[in-house]
């Protein structure tokens, strides 16, 4: 049982992060196996559009540009469970998510006849963390993000999106330009509900592990 756990924010050691290690402490919890990479620290790009993936004979789902992402992709359609993690960048996911996704699903998918080559089944957790509070993310992000959860359907696993709202974007809104944020509410934000979106996550992971030895 292996779970692969991604990092697509930047810092290492912030909210999504700690979603996503919490997350990966419930894999572990049940059973799995658990890696965990931050990909901003890995050399790649999207999709380089070489065509290798797409020549006769060529082995499916497999990445053939030689950078540091093309063995990630391949632990991707190994893993038993996915767990990743994104901020919100601009309204979308961060650009280091969409180079994934583009390598990912380009692979898999066939220019004969626009079906998945891929047939095991891989549990997806997708962690989304951002400024945004519910009642703004429900009304201008969740559309699209249901979007991206759709995508990883790909997969052929289930795939649960957990959105965190409200963080706690700098330790000390005092010291920063940001006088649009309410910082007391941030702080607020941050006790009563990040532990329980910790927890939500740490139960994720455990229920995803879970789910692939039904
Ligand atoms: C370049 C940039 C763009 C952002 N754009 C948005 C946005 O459009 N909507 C939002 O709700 N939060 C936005 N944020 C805030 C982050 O999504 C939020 O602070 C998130 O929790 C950061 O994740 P991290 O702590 O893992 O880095 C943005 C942050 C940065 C740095």
């Amino acid at each position: 049982m292996q779970t692969l756990v991604l990092n697509a924010s930047p810092r290492k050691a912030w909210n999504t992060a700690k979603l996503l290690k919490s997350a990966a402490e419930g894999a572990k919890s049940a059973g799995s196996e658990v890696e965990y990479i931050d990909l901003y620290d890995l050399n790649f790009t999207g999709c380089r559009s070489c065509m290798l993936c797409k020549r006769k004979g060529a082995q499916r789902c497999h990445c053939y540009w030689k950078d540091d992402l093309s063995p990630i992709i391949d632990k991707i359609f190994r893993a038993d469970v996915l767990l990743i993690g994104t901020a919100i960048y601009l309204g979308r996911p961060t650009s280091r998510y969409f180079e994934v996704l583009e390598r990912l699903h380009f692979c898999a998918l066939s220019y004969d006849d626009y079906s998945n080559y891929f047939t095991r089944r891989v549990n997806v957790g997708l962690f989304v963390s951002m400024n945004a509070s519910k009642e703004f993310y429900d009304k201008l992000y969740k559309d699209a993000f249901e979007g991206y959860a759709r995508e990883l359907q790909m997969l052929n696993g289930e795939v649960c999106l957990y959105p965190c709202h409200d963080t706690l974007q700098v330790a000390d809104y005092s010291k920063y330009n940001m006088a649009g944020f309410d910082a007391e509410r941030k702080r607020l934000s941050r006790e009563k509900n990040f532990p329980r979106d910790l927890e939500n996550a740490y139960q994720i992971g455990q229920r995803l592990v879970r789910e692939t030895c039904e």
